[in-house]
């Protein structure tokens, strides 16, 4: 696992962002991972406009949304598909039929898993996984304690999960299970880039780094990764021994 830390969230972000174009521009039809939140905010924004100054064509692209809020309609702007359209697939002109989101409405969990695993199958995996973390190590919506051969699954979200969400949506929501991509998922990636940033995730990013690995703080699978990297600004920094 890199660390490479950042003095600020927008280098941090412009990094990620640059990561992401390069790929695109070497391989047009990349399968990527994205997940949606606070932090990836401004790298998307920077992939946008990279995209447009670097004449990235991402129509080509496939992606796959990390995870989603169970129960919670995509047009509910606190979505994880409300987000990824806004942010990404809409300016992108990302076609619909390159999308794979989980379906959060649907009467049959285990086939809306089924269906996003053979996705991703299909598409021989992912080149690319961006993902931020939970204060409690989450990654998607593994939650700690998660066995990390996990494919895609209907979690049941951490009573801490439940409460930080709220702040994604206009008027307060039962948001009790998700749909995450899993973490045997998430350790296949052909890179994976963990972003963090502020001192909210300080102490959860030193756990990461310098904790003891295993399935209680499930962003510690970094460090099993042969080519992952922790992208973090100083402020996420700050508890690091190293
Ligand atoms: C969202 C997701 C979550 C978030 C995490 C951090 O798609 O996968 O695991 O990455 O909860 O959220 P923010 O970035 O809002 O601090």
């Amino acid at each position: 696992m890199q660390i490479l830390t950042f003095d600020t969230y927008e280098q941090l972000s412009t990094h990620a962002a640059t990561e992401l174009v390069d790929l695109v521009a070497q391989k047009p039809n990349a399968v990527l991972c994205l997940a949606t939140g606070d932090t990836p905010r401004l790298t998307y924004n920077k992939v946008v406009e990279m995209a447009q100054t670097r004449q990235v064509d991402f129509s080509q692209c496939a992606v796959v949304a990390l995870d989603e809020w169970a129960g919670i309609p995509p047009d509910n702007n606190g979505s994880c598909h409300a987000f990824l359209h806004e942010y990404l697939f809409n300016p992108l002109k990302i076609n619909a039929s390159q999308i794979c989101l989980f379906d959060a409405l649907t009467t049959d969990p285990a086939a809306e898993c089924a269906r996003v695993n053979t996705w991703v199958t299909d598409h021989d995996g992912i080149d690319l996984m961006v993902v931020g973390i939970g204060v409690n190590g989450h990654i998607g919506f593994n939650e700690p304690g998660i066995a990390w051969g996990n494919d895609a699954h209907l979690a049941d979200l951490a009573p801490i999960t439940r409460t930080v969400g709220q702040k994604y949506f206009a008027t307060e929501v039962p948001i009790e299970k998700g749909f995450t991509v899993g973490l045997r998922q998430v350790a296949a990636a052909r890179r994976l880039l963990l972003l963090a940033n502020g001192p909210k995730k300080a102490e959860i990013i030193r756990l990461t780094a310098e904790g003891e690995i295993g399935a209680e703080v499930p962003s510690t699978i970094l460090r099993q990764h042969p080519n992952s990297a922790l992208l973090i600004d100083s402020a996420a920094a700050s508890l690091l021994n190293a």
